[in-house]
């Protein structure tokens, strides 16, 4: 993001703060608590999801040719590898033989071999090596290959479709925001690893905890509201994207400096919601994502964290207290966040009200859901 427009933020969630309000929504909203819990609404979550790009990584988690990463997507296994011409490609991590997972983890290697019965491929995918050749008569070795998903390197991230034969156009899903993205680096920062929460709650309840602030002076009372701001949010949607700025409480001291001086990055935090299941969160420090997915049933989800830091990690000091800080945010989430949100899953799944409330100054709540709903129409129509 260039500086002008870091400015023009800076001012927006600064004014916001002096008049202690926040963006506000054009009305309240209503949600239906069968949205959480019902097997419909999570069979159609479950094919948006299938039909939608899905980030899955950092670029720099693939640094250089013959780089390699695996990823859990909705249950589904994918391999993700760089090519010698440095090109990025997807597959299942499903053998050919027996359905084992070829490989695990992260590294740099050029061939596969399955940890089962040692079937070989290439980082293209190409199967090269099958012992005892003579029991498989009928496997073609030369046009044999895993499973090849469309895959993409854009915006500083990782992109792969679940549906092998869908086109895969990121540009197009991201738009404008595609840029803005690529411009913070952070796909491009030290990838720090992956933590993976596996909830009692519904995916979505899991997104709408990054979707508002106002929860922070209560869940979050001793930990990120001792530095953030409550209920004070500068909001902006991309189509079925949006933008919040949550403004940090130093952000008051820049009343008495003049614009030309500020640094601006420095008094907030950036978080997007990108369609339909991913979050980002943007700090001088930190480029936190998180990967939420529908579990097996409506009231259980998966959330991938991942944390890239813009420091060089080979100092073992500066490492470790990078995982330090990785370790307290993720702590944060799990012990706060979605502790909490087990409650609203279990009183939406007790039938006691029917509905949810969010408010005016829920406006990112409220854009996640219409952005959902709409979707789903769409799709019910089409299909
Ligand atoms: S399952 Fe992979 S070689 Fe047998
Ligand atoms: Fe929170």
């Amino acid at each position: 993001m260039d500086h002008d427009q870091l400015v023009d933020l800076t001012r927006r969630a600064l004014k916001l703060a002096r008049d202690k309000t926040t963006d506000l929504a054009a009305g309240q909203h209503t949600v239906d608590a069968r949205d959480y819990s019902s097997p419909e609404r999570h069979h159609s979550d479950r094919a948006l999801m299938l039909a939608s790009p899905q980030l899955v990584g950092y670029a720099s988690e693939l640094a250089g040719p013959g780089a390699y990463c695996t990823k859990t997507v909705m249950g589904r296994s994918v391999l993700l590898t760089r090519t010698s011409d440095g090109s990025v490609k997807a597959f299942d991590n499903v053998c050919l033989h027996r359905q084992s997972q070829v490989v695990t983890g992260c590294g740099t290697a050029k061939r596969f071999s399955c940890p089962y019965h040692a079937w070989t491929y290439d980082n293209s995918g190409k199967l090269v090596g099958l012992p005892g050749r003579e029991g498989f008569p009928d496997v073609a070795v030369r046009s044999a290959g895993l499973t090849e998903l469309p895959a993409a390197e854009f915006a500083g991230f990782l992109w792969v479709a679940l549906d092998a034969s869908a086109t895969l156009d990121v540009a197009a899903h991201l738009g404008p925001l595609a840029e803005e993205l690529e411009s913070w680096g952070i796909g491009h920062w030290s990838p720090l690893g992956e933590k993976v929460l596996d909830t009692p709650i519904n995916w979505k309840l899991a997104v709408d905890t990054f979707a508002e602030n106002y929860h922070f002076a209560t869940v979050h009372r001793d930990t990120f509201a001792t530095i953030a701001r409550s209920n004070c949010t500068v909001f902006d949607a991309y189509g079925p994207h949006h933008r919040l700025i949550f403004p940090l409480n130093a952000i008051l001291d820049l009343e008495d400096v003049p614009e030309e001086q500020w640094d601006p990055f420095h008094n907030m935090v950036v978080i997007y919601a990108l369609f339909p299941n991913i979050v980002l969160s943007v700090t001088i420090a930190n480029g936190e994502l998180f990967r939420i997915y529908p579990g097996d049933e409506p009231g259980r989800s998966i959330t991938v964290h991942q944390n890239s830091t813009p420091l060089d990690l080979s100092e073992e000091s500066v490492a470790a207290g990078a995982q330090a800080v990785f370790e307290y945010a993720h702590a944060t989430v799990r012990d706060e966040d979605y502790r909490l949100v087990e409650g609203l899953q279990a009183n939406i799944e007790s039938g006691a009200h029917d509905h949810l409330v969010f408010g005016r100054n829920e406006p990112g709540l409220q854009h996640r859901h219409l952005s959902w709903a709409a979707a789903l129409e769409a799709a019910s129509t089409a299909g």
